[in-house]
């Protein structure tokens, strides 16, 4: 499996540093991208701190600010809060073109985070697409897996559902699920990523009405499959 240059776009926030430390760990060189170049390396210098017991690990992890990130990277994965998404992606798109983007970012409309929001678009993911047009190959992948999980020292127990038009492009997100230690599973076509960020909404529901943090999906009856 090739080993990538991966921008994290917004990730410094929740979602970004776990996704950052577990493919640092699995070999791929990664970008903290900020809106602020010292944010980025200043979280980029505490992931480096936490891998201290895996030198190699840590020398493949930096910080940037995200125009900076995507121009050295071979494929960016956007963690920023919807209300983000396009501003910034507008601000990226000349230097996405050619990219393929991973969109972690769901379409959640606050402050009632836990009631499914089906944009105009459809999806946040779809959004992104339209947004950056067909010289960027979006996949949505990674928007039901809890921070919380992803940033621990224990397994992610849940699987990723990857939605996109693209195979090629889906099959390294479901390669980058298997390097967070967990099962990307074909979820079918970038319009199927409306019912994958509703379900987010869904699972903070749970979270709360259960007093969890990470409450996460499984599919059943793939065994020996993928
Ligand atoms: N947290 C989870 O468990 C989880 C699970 C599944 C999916 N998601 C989705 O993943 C995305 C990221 O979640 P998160 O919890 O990591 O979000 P977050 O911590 O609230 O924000 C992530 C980063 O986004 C950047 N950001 C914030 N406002 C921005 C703006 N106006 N323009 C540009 N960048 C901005 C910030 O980075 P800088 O200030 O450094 O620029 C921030 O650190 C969201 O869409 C969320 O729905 C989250």
């Amino acid at each position: 499996m090739p080993h990538h240059t991966i921008a994290v776009l917004g990730g410094t926030g929740n979602q970004g540093p776990g996704l950052a430390l577990r493919w640092a760990r699995a070999g791929h060189t990664v970008i903290i991208g900020s809106r602020e170049a010292e944010k980025a390396e200043r979280v980029a210098a505490e992931l480096v701190a936490r891998l201290q017991t895996n030198p190699a690990a840590a020398a493949r992890v930096r910080g940037m600010s995200n125009a900076d990130a995507v121009a050295a990277s071979d494929l960016a994965v956007l963690t920023v809060p919807y209300a983000a998404q396009n501003p910034l992606l507008e601000q990226l798109r000349d230097a996405l073109q050619g990219k393929l983007l991973i969109s972690v970012t769901v379409a959640l409309k606050p402050p009632k985070v836990a009631r499914v929001y089906i944009p105009p678009e459809g999806s946040a993911s779809e959004q992104a697409q339209a947004l950056l047009g067909d010289g960027v190959t979006v996949v949505a992948a990674f928007q039901n897996v809890p921070a919380e999980q992803l940033d621990s020292d224990g397994i992610v127990d849940c699987d990723v559902l990857v939605c996109g038009d693209d195979r090629a492009a889906k099959r390294i997100a479901i390669d980058l699920s298997e390097d967070l230690g967990t099962r990307g599973i074909d979820a079918g076509p970038l319009v199927n990523a409306r019912a994958v960020e509703a379900m987010t909404s869904v699972l903070i529901g749970i979270n709360i009405r259960y007093k969890i943090h990470g409450s996460g999906i499984r599919i059943t009856g793939l065994e020996g499959k993928v």
